[in-house]
């Protein structure tokens, strides 16, 4: 049978192997990878290229509403777009569930808002508010059956934040039906202390959120976090860890055994809490405004050492975008009267691979193999999504073709995204994705997006192998 696509001579890598190969892809599978494939229907020519399995961001937010009513500046549509921009063919964004709804309906509420709208394939994690008894005895079970396999909890924030019983009550029920948890690590009660503090003090400006949220607030919520995977014997990631100080816990917990995972972002290791000061009230700062806050050159450098030590595995945007100026321009408007209200979060999609492309990869930093396992193929491995992430026969035809020697300045109209703003503008990188192909079919060449936003898939995914692994060794409760 006749190769649908032949793309050829490229350098194909993958998490563990290189060589020169061309890749056979037939109905949008990888069927072939060699030297010399026969002739395709259509063709691809690589030479000069990395071919990389595409990339997936197991941390974007689309379409979520926040606190204050604020709207987010994607919808799936373009944020899928940005995400295809950037070399991306998978994301898991988040469906939320608002206090007093059910798990069930928050994951229909966002099938609504994704169908027929995204350019790539995605997955949903479930943000859970409302542990009931209902939501975690018989929702969550019914809803990782059906391919929702991880969640996500808060320590902070006044609409999602569990207290400790809640936590160790919602590890234990992901536990036993083998959701991996995700774990937002910052202490709710110490930053609301701070917030107050300084508001009292009259220092409102967006500088101040960083103040307000140290990294000690990050270390405590992560040790408290730890302890209570230990204690119901459950796995998680912590994610968007930001700095050394919960890297270290991290690093600490793995070394004891516990079953611990860590997720880093480019923001902590490419912007700082400096870039949050502005001269007056309208000044740029909101635009960096995320939680946890991006830190100082020293966090980057110890945040490089977890991803160099294995303390990280996943590598994510935390894309979370909102408008700068205008009428929803939230971020600017709302930081007038105090960055507690400027909302939380920046966009990034479109920037983590050539970001850490160029930061890690070119300044020797990590190899193009652990580029990959940190761009996507831990993300397959980590949640469960068995035909991604990888280049051999079977696997999905997703694939990147990386520039490595591009040289490109970061700028708005580049980043195909919803928002009004790019925090990285002016930043120069080296390496950029000159192809984005989904399932065989070419989504973006050369920064022009092809395709349409009906061709991206609601994946199921499987238990993910860190949550089997901790199962096998045995439920203490
Ligand atoms: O500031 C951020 N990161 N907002 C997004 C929501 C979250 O906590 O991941
Ligand atoms: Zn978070
Ligand atoms: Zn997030
Ligand atoms: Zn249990």
């Amino acid at each position: 049978k006749n190769l649908d696509l032949v793309i050829r001579g490229g350098e194909v890598i993958t998490a563990s192997d290189h060589a020169r190969a061309d890749v056979g892809v037939r109905d949008g599978k990888i069927v072939a990878v060699g030297i010399g494939l026969p002739k395709g229907k259509r063709e691809i020519d690589a030479r000069g290229l990395i071919v990389m399995p595409g990339g997936i961001d197991s941390h974007v937010h689309l379409a979520q509403p926040s606190a204050e009513g604020t709207v987010m500046a994607d919808g799936f549509e373009s944020g899928t777009r940005s995400a295809i921009a950037g070399g991306n063919t998978t994301v898991i964004p988040f469906a939320l569930q608002s206090r007093g709804m059910s798990l069930r309906d928050a994951v229909a509420d966002y099938h609504r808002k994704a169908d027929g709208q995204a350019y790539c394939d995605y997955g949903f994690h479930i943000i859970l508010t409302d542990p009931t008894p209902e939501a975690l005895g018989q929702e969550l079970p019914a809803l990782v059956s059906r391919g929702y396999t991880s969640i996500k909890v808060f320590m902070t924030y006044d609409d999602m934040v569990l207290n400790d019983r809640e936590l160790l009550e919602v590890f234990d029920a992901a536990g036993d039906c083998g959701a991996l948890v995700m774990v937002h690590c910052e202490g709710y009660d110490a930053i609301r202390f701070m917030t107050e503090k300084l508001e009292k003090a009259g220092k409102i400006s967006p500088y101040y959120h960083a103040v307000s949220r140290p990294e000690a607030v990050e270390r405590e919520a992560a040790h408290r976090a730890i302890s209570h995977a230990e204690i119901t014997g459950v796995p998680i990631m912590i994610v968007h860890v930001s700095g050394r100080e919960a890297m270290e816990q991290i690093r600490w917990a793995r070394n004891r055994g516990l079953r611990i995972m860590g997720e880093t972002c480019p923001q902590y290791v490419s912007l700082s809490a400096d870039d949050l000061k502005g001269l007056n009230m309208d000044d740029t700062g909101s635009k960096y405004v995320c939680s946890p806050p991006p830190r100082d050159p020293e966090s980057w450098a110890a945040i490089w050492s977890g991803i160099q030590t294995g303390v990280f595995q996943t590598f994510s945007s935390d894309h979370c975008p909102f408008y700068f100026e205008g009428k929803l321009g939230k971020k600017s408007a709302a930081a007038r009267s105090s960055f507690r209200w400027v909302p939380n979060g920046i966009p990034g999609v479109a920037v983590r691979m050539p970001l850490l492309w160029s930061e890690g990869v070119m300044k020797g930093r990590i190899s193009p193999n652990e580029f990959v396992a940190l761009t996507s193929t831990n993300h397959a491995r980590i949640y469960g999504l068995a035909q991604k992430g990888s280049i051999a026969p079977g696997f999905d035809a997703d694939l990147t073709l990386w520039d490595p020697k591009r040289k490109i300045t970061i700028t708005q109209s580049l980043m195909e995204h919803g928002a009004d703003y790019t925090p990285w503008e002016g930043v120069e990188v080296t390496g950029w994705p000159a192809m984005t192909i989904l399932r065989g079919e070419i989504m973006m060449r050369d920064g022009e997006v092809l395709g349409n936003p009906t061709m991206g898939n609601f994946l199921p995914r499987e238990i993910s192998n860190e949550a089997l692994r901790a199962r096998e060794s045995g439920d203490p409760f």
